[in-house]
């Protein structure tokens, strides 16, 4: 166990949402004329989410925070910042958080606005959200950052089985019951072409192998700001010091990859054998990483949320087992900019994460054909939920060029 300082600034609360429908990733492997293998061993992925047309980056952001509220321990009177991350945002000026305000019924003194690196602005959120719990403007208040995306890459592309959806809605306090952040953090950024939408564009476009190296090459780089972040504290070799590594998961194949990088960086600094140092990344993938991302492995990129997604399932299903274990995560976003900060699981972490109840999402969702997912991929304007049920909240479409949510009459999975 480390000796780490911690602030006591942190994460509070920890909610996630996905929607209703989802795709095993065989019958796509099977329609596209790709091995099954390829994907369920290449890629690692098995599943990914479907948004249906009533779903959007602003429905999925409200349907996480309200199952946050509905764990019993925050009112909306209590938000005083609610920053709202996507790359798929609705609209190219008003942002996604103002909608969000107004559907959790956030006070007016609220701050409030949207903010986009890719899939690292989740993490550019949580950043500034620590930041702001400890200067005066909080004033005792509490922070609401919801990280909320929808992937979409052209049909039939490579891509394509990489899709996903998902949100988190990530509370920060000043007295976290979950996770307490370090207040250092190794950051990398740097203009690459790996991955982007235009602005007239849905689906976005990437160049794939390239985007692995990119994302490798962050690591590196977040890495070696962490250890000049640590100033000569930092000796212990990452491997040894940490209880689980979590990594951005665009799919579950590239945690193993940043997995094994990571391992290299570490052994690098303490010039061992790289025999040695593969066999090290093996032995503790299994126990370090693997933990975290079967919600990543049965809901796809969820781009900003993917990281949290991880954190959410990884502290669901040990609960018991948190208080005052420490944990790294690495947060990556194409273009890029790469964070990699740590935590440690505060004393009441069993019971924040006892209330995240991932798996009863993903449990609760109905499979869709071929067919069905093409469909859901091509329409872009809001209809009506069908009785596959919704969260709290669906997008009732456009009318005027404005675009219209409202509260569903009968919510499936809106409670904690
Ligand atoms: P591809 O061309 O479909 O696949 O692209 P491949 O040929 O590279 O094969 C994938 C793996 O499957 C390889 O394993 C193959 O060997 C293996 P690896 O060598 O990498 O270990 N394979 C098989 N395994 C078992 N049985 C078989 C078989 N055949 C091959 N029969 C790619 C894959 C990920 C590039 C593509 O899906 C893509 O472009 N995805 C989108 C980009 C992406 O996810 N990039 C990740 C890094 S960038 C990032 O994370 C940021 C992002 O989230 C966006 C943001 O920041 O906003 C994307």
């Amino acid at each position: 166990m480390s000796t780490q300082q911690h602030s006591s600034v942190g994460i509070d609360q920890l909610a996630v949402y996905v929607p209703r429908y989802v795709l095993e990733l065989e019958k796509l492997a099977r329609a596209r004329g790709v091995p099954a293998e390829k994907i369920s061993i290449g890629l690692g992925a098995h599943e990914m989410a479907v948004a249906p047309p009533w779903e959007d980056t602003v429905t999925l952001a409200a349907n996480a925070a309200e199952r946050l509220f509905a764990q019993g321990w925050t009112r909306p009177e209590e938000i005083g910042l609610l920053l709202v991350a996507t790359e798929t945002a609705v609209d190219h000026a008003k942002p996604a958080s103002i909608f969000v305000h107004e559907l959790l019924g956030l006070p007016a003194n609220c701050r409030t606005f949207e903010l986009k690196h890719a899939c690292y602005g989740g993490t550019a959120g949580v950043m500034i959200a620590r930041d702001w719990l400890l200067s005066p403007a909080s004033r005792g208040r509490k922070a609401l950052v919801i990280a909320s995306d929808i992937a979409r890459y052209d049909l039939h592309s490579s891509a394509e089985f990489t899709q996903g959806a998902g949100a988190a809605a990530v509370l920060l306090s000043a007295e976290p019951r979950l996770l307490e952040l370090a207040p250092e953090s190794g950051v990398f950024a740097g203009n690459v072409y790996d991955f982007w939408r235009p602005l007239e564009r849905r689906e976005a476009l990437v160049d794939g192998k390239f985007s692995l190296d990119c994302y490798l090459d962050a690591l590196s780089g977040a890495l070696a700001d962490y250890r000049s972040a640590l100033n000569g504290r930092g000796g212990q070799p990452l491997l040894e010091r940490f209880d689980a590594l979590l990594y951005h998961t665009p799919f579950p194949k590239m945690a193993y990859k940043a997995h094994l990088r990571l391992a290299e960086v570490d052994s690098a600094a303490r010039i061992v054998d790289p025999e040695e140092c593969a066999r090290l990344a093996e032995k503790t993938y299994a126990e370090l990483v693997e933990p975290s991302l079967t919600m990543a492995r049965r809901t796809g990129n969820s781009y900003t949320a993917s990281l949290y997604l991880c954190l959410a399932w990884l502290a669901s299903q040990r609960a018991a087992a948190l208080p005052g274990r420490e944990i790294g995560l690495f947060s990556y976003g194409s273009g890029c900019c790469a964070e990699f900060f740590t935590g440690r699981f505060a004393e009441r972490s069993p019971e924040a994460a006892q209330k995240i109840a991932a798996a009863e999402l993903l449990d609760a969702r109905r499979s869709l054909s071929v067919e069905e997912y093409e469909r859901c991929a091509t329409t872009a304007v809001g209809e009506p939920p069908t009785t596959d049920g919704t969260g709290a909240f669906f997008f009732a479409g456009v009318r005027d060029d404005k675009r219209h949510y409202a509260r569903a009459q009968r919510a499936l999975g809106a409670g904690a």
